[in-house]
């Protein structure tokens, strides 16, 4: 973590309000907590180095940040409704998880990995096959039957879909597990965010061992597993991918 003093003071503040939250609410301590796979906090920068506040996300766009590492790829996202706690997420291998929720004084912020947890399809600087969709968006369920809905999170390779304000629970396609969460935090007085962590079924090792090769070349990094240190940009998927309205 940063030595900045200012950097420091807010996180401790960061860490106190979610601690007050936790303290205040027994249905969150009933809750089972979310066991983070990584817990390395990093503050959200703008490519200009200034703290990404909540009033800079624009409700319905797509922005992307890399974390923990700097080769894996999240969306956050302003939904502009509440995103609530939803208990009984659950993985690929049977674990169960709580979501929190998304952070703000609506609870609309929410983040995920952009990684799709069918065959790991996510944003590469040419081509995006997974975003989020705010308007309405036609798509076949679980069930196999049309369902049209806003508010998702659709990938093109396959047609899996998710609802990212249900904790990115699966509405449709063949995914068998959520995206991973992102557990965000909030400056409560400042209005920054960081990330805090990751929760739920990550498949960073699968994705590493999927396409380090691929991700080498397009980072320019050697050290594909490299984390992001105390900072990490966020930017619009439509900066970050030269394509990324496929399907
Ligand atoms: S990789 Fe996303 S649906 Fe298959």
């Amino acid at each position: 973590m940063s030595g900045d003093p200012v950097s420091r003071r807010g996180f401790l503040k960061l860490c106190a309000s979610t601690g007050a939250l936790v303290a205040g609410s027994p249905a969150l301590l009933a809750r089972t907590p979310p066991e983070r796979s990584h817990s390395t906090p990093a503050r959200l920068v703008h490519s200009s180095g200034r703290p990404l506040r909540l009033d800079d996300l624009e409700v319905g766009e797509n922005y992307v940040f890399h974390y923990p590492y700097v080769t894996t790829p999240c969306f956050i996202l302003n939904l502009g409704k509440p995103a609530l706690p939803r208990d009984g997420l659950e993985m690929d291998d049977g674990r169960k998880y709580s979501w929190r929720g998304g952070v703000g004084p609506q609870r609309s912020v929410v983040a995920f990995s952009a990684i799709c947890a069918h065959r790991m399809s996510y944003p590469t600087p040419t081509v995006s096959f997974i975003n989020y969709r705010h308007e309405p968006t036609a798509y076949t369920t679980r069930e196999l039957k049309m369902a049209r809905r806003e508010q998702v999170i659709y990938c093109c390779s396959e047609g899996s879909v998710y609802d990212p304000a249900e904790g990115c629970r699966v509405l449709g396609g063949p995914a068998p597990q959520p995206l991973a969460a992102v557990d965000l935090g909030l400056d409560e007085d400042t209005g920054e965010l960081r990330a805090l962590g990751m929760y739920g079924g990550d498949m960073f090792e699968r994705f590493f061992e999927k396409f380090g090769f691929q991700l080498a070349l397009q980072s320019e990094i050697s050290d594909i597993r490299a984390p992001v240190g105390e900072a990490t940009q966020v930017v619009r998927l439509s900066d970050y991918s030269s394509n990324s309205n496929v399907c």
